[in-house]
């Protein structure tokens, strides 16, 4: 079996944090999206992937390698233009040969991985296997209709009134049954190749295509609220581990991962959190939930529930909560802010100020 990870796309959205950068490379605990994605193929026992990459080829190449890290053998797939995901399997035909593959779009973050998944499609070899979560608005996905013993009568992509709350996840399961599928269909309004089709085209075709609803799911929507909740999640699930310095004068409680090449001075880290190496952490507090990636600095601040960039400075600011943070940005004190407050309130309002 062989796998199929996607991670082209052009990476031009106006997101916090992707808009200038690969959005398979957005951190989630310090890690990046992607290498949750490939560490759970590894985890699955399969060792070729294929990854189709577009714009921020550069970018994926030089964060991947030769995937001997994880333990896979990775080839580069260019796509010339973000055609489709359908598309993708297209130009993938030689590289996939006759073998079954996992299709993983490189964006997706499973909580759990995907070994039971795999395992089990290779015990019950349907022609196709796709992933469901319920989501509350399905609109900006592919969506899927059951039937009331769960069979999937029909898929559509992204439908403006959505038949059923279930979202295609980013993972699908296919035998080389697909690569007909995707000769067949056109391209949608969007211009794109659509997988949603293609495997609509198998269900059309009397193939076999099963569905299991998964908990735990994530895709970057741009959402900040969503990117802290994922980041503590997995966060929760670290082991304390400190590899770089923490001085007499701090303290370490509970779920703390200080990597290597790291300092903590006159400091009080509250876990879960992790610190990236070359991040300088001094008389601040950093609390729960808090991931602060690589040659960042920390100085004089309190810092929770938040997600640091690389090389970006927090000094002298007081606290800051729920909030993330790019690379390289400098957050300092304003000077010389009248202490004057600016207020509209609506009738009956009550405010607290700090006085
Ligand atoms: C693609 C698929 C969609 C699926 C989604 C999951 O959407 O077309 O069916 O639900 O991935 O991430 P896209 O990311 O291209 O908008």
């Amino acid at each position: 079996m062989k796998a199929l990870v996607l991670s082209g796309g052009t990476g031009s959205r106006l997101r916090p944090i992707t808009h200038t950068s690969a959005k398979q490379l957005v951190p989630v605990a310090n890690k990046a999206v992607l290498f949750y994605g490939l560490e759970s193929l590894a985890d699955a026992g399969i060792t070729e992937v294929g990854i189709i990459v577009g714009d921020t080829a550069a970018e994926i190449e030089e964060a991947v390698g030769d995937g001997s890290k994880f333990g896979l053998q990775i080839t580069y797939i260019p796509q010339d233009r973000p055609l489709g995901l359908a598309h993708a399997v297209l130009i993938a035909r030689e590289y996939l040969g006759d073998d079954d593959f996992v299709m993983y779009l490189g964006d997706n973050f499973i909580v759990g991985g995907i070994t039971g998944l795999v395992e089990g499609f290779q015990a019950n070899k349907p022609d196709a296997q796709i992933l469901l979560t319920h989501v509350p608005d399905p609109r900006s996905f592919g969506v899927a209709e059951l039937s009331e013993s769960g069979q999937v009568i029909g898929l559509e992509e992204k439908p403006e009134h959505p038949k059923s709350d279930l979202a295609l996840v980013g993972v699908y399961l296919f035998t080389p049954a697909i690569h007909d599928a995707v000769r067949a269909i056109k391209p949608s309004w969007r211009g794109e190749l659509e997988i949603t089709h293609a495997i609509q085209q198998l269900i059309d075709d009397g193939a076999d295509v099963r569905s299991s609803v998964i908990h735990g799911y994530w895709k970057d929507t741009g959402n900040v609220v969503d990117m802290l909740e994922v980041n503590r999640t997995v966060l929760e699930s670290m082991d304390r581990r400190i590899d770089g310095e923490v001085d007499d004068a701090s303290e370490t409680i509970g779920r703390v991962v200080i990597e290597e090449g790291a300092r903590i001075e006159r400091s009080r880290i509250v876990g879960p959190v992790i610190i990236g190496s070359g991040t300088v952490v001094s008389d601040s507090y950093v609390g729960p939930f808090t991931s602060v990636a690589e040659n960042c600095k920390i100085t004089d601040s309190e810092l929770e529930f938040s997600i640091v960039l690389q090389d970006s400075s927090i000094a002298g600011v007081g606290r800051i909560e729920s909030s993330l943070i790019g690379k390289h940005v400098e957050v300092t004190p304003a000077p010389g802010v009248p202490s004057a407050h600016r207020l509209v309130l609506g009738d009956h309002s009550k405010v607290q100020i700090r006085s």
